[in-house]
């Protein structure tokens, strides 16, 4: 793999945009009807499609078959072929300028925008300036950015790009269009990661490609580079040696520990904990997983219209795992108890130095009367 996984699969299509579909639509409609706005704000959680969807507006901008052809423009898309859209996805096009309001917090770049935005473009129809995490622009390049947007030329337009809305100020936030990007289901990310296993001939688990997809958070770019740093390692791409990069143990074995607390086998808990410990996990990451997989089972039981919540991080499999586990439960209040304990267990755990002893000690006093 020559080149990293995530640039290589970038969405060059807004069709191709996974779970953004209001944004997608919006912006497709926009460039059906020639309506680009000067300045759009793109807000949501990393890895999300933010930047990629900036790309694709900065070509709706300036591809050269949309600009020629009538017919070519109602599709709402880039062409992908002419000489604009090709610089701009190998992101070598003078017109199209990405700033990266953290590195420098955007001071120099500002100043020289701020000369150099009355110009002309030079090859292109417009200029188009991506602006990632605005929120991160100093007070002094904020306050210029402002102006600029104030009365923006007509042959520029704005992207800012930001994971943190709030620290925006409301003045620049009102001068744009606003889009919201959702954090993706781990359906979709698996799907796309499925897809890339599949173009890359890269075979892999099930569970570990699961695990990869719930380990990313949502986040598209994090999946796609756990993904990549999993299938360039030697060791193989089993679920075991996923999980040792990740430090993190899979659905699978958070399932296998619930499934002894619930069945009130102490025994088999505590050997099931120590094989976990003993093979270097974060167990406070566990603890976090197991309570909030044991919340699952306990609140799917009460409400079962919440499979359509847990169906945007879950599999299919993995819910039915949970509702089997629901139906073991008998009594509601054993699950609470235990919730309670992992939770108090949890708080504990960060601040000590045996971080195993607390969950031990939790499941101890939960199962040890009603152990079999
Ligand atoms: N909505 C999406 N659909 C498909 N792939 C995506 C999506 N969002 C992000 N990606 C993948 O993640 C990578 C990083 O996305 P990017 O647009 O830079 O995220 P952001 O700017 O929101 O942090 C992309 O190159 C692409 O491979
Ligand atoms: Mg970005
Ligand atoms: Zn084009």
């Amino acid at each position: 793999m020559a080149i990293a996984i995530y640039r290589k699969y970038r969405p060059k299509l807004f069709e191709d945009l996974i779970g953004q579909e209001l944004v997608v639509q919006i912006l497709k409609n926009a460039a059906k009807s020639d309506r680009i706005s000067h300045a759009y704000l793109f807000y949501g959680p990393r890895g999300t499609g933010k930047t990629t969807a900036a790309r694709i507006v900065a070509k709706i901008a300036n591809c050269e078959t949309r600009a020629g052809d009538p017919k070519f423009k109602v599709k709402g898309e880039p062409c992908n072929k002419c000489r604009a859209c090709k610089e701009i996805d190998e992101g070598r096009a003078i017109d199209v300028a990405e700033i990266d309001a953290a590195s420098n917090r955007g001071i120099d770049e500002i100043r020289s925008l701020k000369e150099g935005i009355r110009l002309s473009p030079t090859s292109y129809r417009y200029k188009v300036f991506i602006i990632d995490e605005a929120h991160q622009l100093t007070k002094f390049a904020a306050d210029a950015l402002l102006k600029i947007l104030e009365e923006p030329p007509a042959h520029a337009i704005f992207i800012l790009a930001t994971t943190e809305y709030e620290k925006l100020s409301a003045t620049i936030v009102s001068r744009t269009q606003r889009f919201h990007f959702r954090r993706v289901p781990t359906q979709a990310i698996l799907k796309k990661l499925n897809q890339i296993a599949l173009a890359e001939k890269i075979e892999i688990d099930t569970a570990a490609l699961e695990l990869i997809a719930t380990a990313a958070e949502g986040s598209f770019r994090d999946a796609e580079s756990l993904f990549e740093q999993v299938t360039s390692l030697a060791g193989g791409t089993g679920l075991e040696n996923v999980e040792q990069i990740l430090g993190k143990v899979g659905f699978v074995r958070t399932a296998a520990l619930a499934g002894y607390l619930l069945d009130n086998d102490l025994e088999a808990s505590l050997e099931y904990l120590a094989e976990i410990n003993e093979s270097g996990f974060n167990l406070v990451q566990l603890n976090k997983d197991l309570i909030h997989y044991l919340r699952r089972v306990l609140t799917l039981k009460f409400d079962p219209q919440l499979e359509e919540v847990f169906k945007r991080e879950l599999t299919p499999d993995e819910i039915v795992e949970i509702k089997k586990h629901g139906e073991m439960a008998k009594d509601p209040d054993k699950i609470i108890n235990l919730i309670k304990s992992l939770i108090r267990a949890y708080s504990e755990m960060r601040y000590s130095p045996f971080t195993l002893v607390p969950l031990e000690i939790a499941i101890i006093e939960n199962l040890k009367s009603s152990s079999k």
